[in-house]
């Protein structure tokens, strides 16, 4: 078999119109305009490039987009001040501080820091909880592009047999949470874990996010099974020349892609679709902010 290729970059565009088109009736039926604010401290430049990304694509779907650059010698306390400010503003219903912060600044107390009704990268405590038992609010934005891509591609994912590999409160633990969700079968493996072919050669979906190139071989992969890679490795690719480099996921992709029913690519998979959800938790945290009921189409 070769597997269908699954368009994350052409899915998250679409998932961006949706957006837009929510927008627009917030604007008009309730004159509400969601907003996004983005911390960065310090100048680490792949940081620089995810912001500004995120901050382009808020504005390109009608929303407010509000961007707040912090030394790399601002202090905690300044941080801390400016979220509470944040936290406090009604035009402001996403706030998002971009990891990692230098060393001197707790990354945990940032995120305790944040207003749950505002936390749209679903890190807090409060809003994990929510994710495990089903209560509406953000949900992690790599797991939520996930489940979007898989139930676009199977439909019911009830009773299917799923193998998430990696268990990071990113994305392993919540992509579990919202498998089960689904009614899934889930199995949560890691590094661990004994025997992963013969777990995978089980599954009906396989979701790998581990962080480790190729990890996961194709031939443990079950015909016609979905697989969903979210790793994104840099490696050398001498083939391409001297000191080359390319992007590889978790999966071997060809081998993969002969035994598979659909896989996503590195890249133009996984990738595009986490700051696609990143505004689609935006709309979710302004209407339950003015008591109105978030688009289903936008959550889990
Ligand atoms: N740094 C890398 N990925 C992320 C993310 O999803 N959210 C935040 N806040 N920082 C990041």
């Amino acid at each position: 078999m070769s597997a269908k290729i699954i368009d994350g970059k052409a899915f998250a565009a679409d998932l961006r119109k949706k957006i837009a088109a929510h927008v627009d009736e917030l604007k008009s039926k309730h004159s509400l305009t969601p907003g996004l604010a983005v911390i960065i401290v310090g100048h680490d430049p792949a940081s620089q490039v995810y912001v500004n990304n995120k901050a382009k694509q808020t504005v390109e779907v009608g929303m407010n987009s509000f961007k707040f650059e912090l030394p790399e010698t601002a202090t905690e306390d300044e941080v801390l001040a400016l979220i509470d400010e944040l936290n406090n503003r009604e035009d402001v219903h996403g706030i998002l501080c971009q990891l990692p912060v230098p060393k001197h600044i707790d990354e945990n107390k940032i995120i305790n820091a944040l207003s749950p009704a505002k936390d749209v990268d679903c890190f807090s405590p409060e809003n994990v909880g929510k994710v495990a038992i089903g209560l509406p609010g953000p949900v992690p934005c790599t797991p939520l592009g996930c489940l979007m891509l898989l139930r676009d591609e199977l439909g019911d994912l009830s009773g299917k047999n799923a193998v998430v590999i990696g268990r990071s409160n990113l994305v392993g633990k919540p992509m579990g949470a919202l498998l089960l969700r689904d009614s899934a079968t889930v199995t949560t493996a890691h590094s661990r874990t004994k025997d992963l072919a013969a777990i995978c050669k089980d599954a009906d979906i396989v979701v790998a996010a581990v962080g480790r190139p190729e990890m996961v071989k194709g031939d443990w992969i079950k015909e016609g099974a979905t697989v969903i890679d979210v790793g994104i490795n840099r490696v050398d690719a001498p083939e391409k020349g001297d000191g080359k480099t390319k992007l590889v996921g978790d999966v071997e992709f060809a081998s993969a892609s002969e035994r598979a029913g659909a896989i996503t690519p590195v890249p133009g998979g996984v990738g595009p679709m986490t700051i696609a959800c990143l505004l689609a938790n935006t709309v979710t945290t302004a209407c339950l902010a003015n008591g109105l009921t978030p688009p289903a189409d936008l959550t889990a």
